[in-house]
Formats: structure tokens, C-alpha cells, sequence
């Protein structure tokens, strides 16, 4: 019997974290022999091994569930219901560009619930780059919508594409990636640019809060509160946007949909 050929939706981050998780394992074991050794050897071990146990294990481990908990099994489905909820249910001949695609997974997600309609995902990831047709390629073949999607690289604070081309823009977890804020205003301005009139944006964030403080430690500094999203988006005033919803969950999300004005 073959076996049956799985996509890699992974995370760029995944495997980094999981390595910190082993170098735990590692401590831990440290922390253990410490017991076999006098002072000051079993000090200066235990001095090594605590700390390496103590952050490779909680990062690790509380990342990776999280992962696989939050993102992996649920993307997909929670932004497609999100674009189909707010677009009044697609018609399945849009033409959506989602930016900062990653190995495609919500790319490849859109890309099912079209007929006639399109999807590109673009990416600074050298995964996309045309003369390297690695992860989302792949996972677009093995999901059979090769036809249906494409990648190619593309910064979002210049979309590589003219105005007014695309029904829908997707971006999910990538504005909090551009570090500085006039970038980020700029990456919408190119948002606005490439919709058509009437033309929906869904952005999506991860929320820094309590709650992810005490899961992701550190990581929670690459992510944004939901005030800074709130008072970002309040300042941008080009689109229609809707009120953010809230998704609670091991880690919060919030779901901003935006119109460009018919
Ligand atoms: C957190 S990942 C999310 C990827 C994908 N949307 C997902 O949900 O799996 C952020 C994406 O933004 C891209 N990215 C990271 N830093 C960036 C930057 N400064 N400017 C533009 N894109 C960036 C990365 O290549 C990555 O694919």
C-alpha cells in the first residue's frame, strides 16, 4: 500500500521551539546527574541545568500545543467561515490575494471553496520564490487545487500587482511581523490600493494579553495588544471597519473586516 501523501503546513517558528523543548529534556537530564556529582560540580550543573529546564521545557512544550492546538487544526476553516461570513457568502469566482501566505494553508483553504475564481498567495519567504517550488507549491498539488492557487514572492508593503485587482485580501498573522508602524499603515494603504471598489480585507491577529503572556513567555512581545490593533485601524480611515470580533481561545484572536467603499 503507498502512503498517502500529506501537506506540511508548518510554521516557521515550529522547529526552533521544538528544539528548545529538547534542550528542556536536556536540562532536566542535567538537573538529575547533578545528584551524582559534589559540590561544587552538582552547583555549577544544577546552575545550567535548572534554567534550560525551566525555559526549554515551558517554551517547547506550551508552543507546540498551542500550535497544534490553534493553529494547524483550526486556520483554515476559521478564515474561510470568516471571509464567507463577512463577504456575503462568496460566490466562488473571486479573485483573492492572501499576503504573507506562509506554506499556504489559508491560501490553499480559499482556493477549495472557489470554482471559476483564483488565489495567490504572496510571501517574503524564499518558499515562494519561483526558482524554489518547495512547501506551498506542494501542499497546493497534494490538495489538488494547483490550478486554482498560486505563490510568488511579494513584499506587502509594495504588492506586486496593479490597483483594483483583487474581490478579497487576506492576512493573517503577518502585520504584527512588519515592525514599524508607519510600514504597517503602509502595508494597508497597499491593501487598499490592490482591492477593487468594494473589496473586502480580512485581518487577523493573535492578541497579546495576560493569557498569552503566561503561555508564549517572551513570544508574546512579537504580538500586539488588541488596543494597538484597535487604535491602529481607528486611525485608518480609508476603509469601512467593521467591528473586530473576538474568538477566545487557548490563545485570543481578533478578526478585523474592512471594505473599500463601492
Ligand atoms: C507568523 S507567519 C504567518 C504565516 C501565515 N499567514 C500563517 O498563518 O501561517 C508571518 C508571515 O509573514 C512573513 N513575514 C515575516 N516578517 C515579515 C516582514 N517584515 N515583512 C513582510 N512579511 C513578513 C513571513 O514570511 C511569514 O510567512
Amino acid at each position: 500500500m503507498t502512503k498517502q501523501e500529506e501537506p506540511q503546513y508548518e510554521h516557521g517558528a515550529i522547529r526552533p521551539l521544538a528544539i528548545m523543548g529538547m534542550l528542556g529534556i536536556l536540562g532536566l537530564t542535567v538537573i538529575v546527574l547533578a545528584f551524582w556529582f559534589s559540590p561544587p560540580m552538582n552547583w555549577i550543573l544544577w546552575m545550567i541545568g535548572i534554567p534550560l529546564a525551566l525555559i526549554g521545557i515551558w517554551l517547547g512544550i506550551t508552543y507546540v500545543a498551542v500550535y497544534h492546538k490553534v493553529i494547524r487544526p483550526d486556520y483554515i476553516g476559521l478564515l474561510g467561515s470568516t471571509v464567507t461570513g463577512f463577504c456575503d457568502s462568496l460566490h466562488g469566482d473571486e479573485h483573492i490575494l492572501v499576503v504573507g501566505c506562509g506554506s499556504g494553508h489559508v491560501a490553499i483553504g480559499l482556493a477549495k471553496l472557489l470554482t471559476t475564481g483564483h488565489v495567490t498567495g504572496i510571501d517574503i519567504s524564499e518558499k515562494v520564490s519561483q526558482d524554489t517550488p518547495t512547501s506551498p507549491f506542494e501542499n497546493a498539488r497534494i490538495e489538488g487545487v494547483k490550478d486554482q492557487v498560486k505563490f510568488q514572492y511579494g513584499d506587502p508593503t509594495e504588492i506586486p500587482f496593479e490597483d483594483a485587482t483583487f474581490d478579497i485580501l487576506t492576512m493573517d498573522n503577518v502585520l504584527h511581523e512588519i515592525e514599524e508602524q508607519d510600514l504597517k499603515i503602509q502595508t494597508l494603504n497597499e491593501a487598499y490600493r490592490v482591492l477593487k471598489p468594494g473589496g473586502r480585507l480580512v485581518m487577523l491577529e493573535w492578541i497579546r494579553n495576560r493569557k498569552m503572556s503566561t503561555r508564549l513567555l517572551f513570544f508574546a512581545f512579537v504580538f500586539k495588544s488588541l488596543d494597538y490593533w484597535n487604535t491602529l485601524l481607528a486611525a485608518f480611515t480609508d476603509f469601512q471597519v467593521d467591528h473586530p470580533h473576538l474568538i477566545k481561545g487557548p490563545i485570543d484572536i481578533v478578526v478585523y473586516t474592512m471594505k473599500k467603499p463601492d
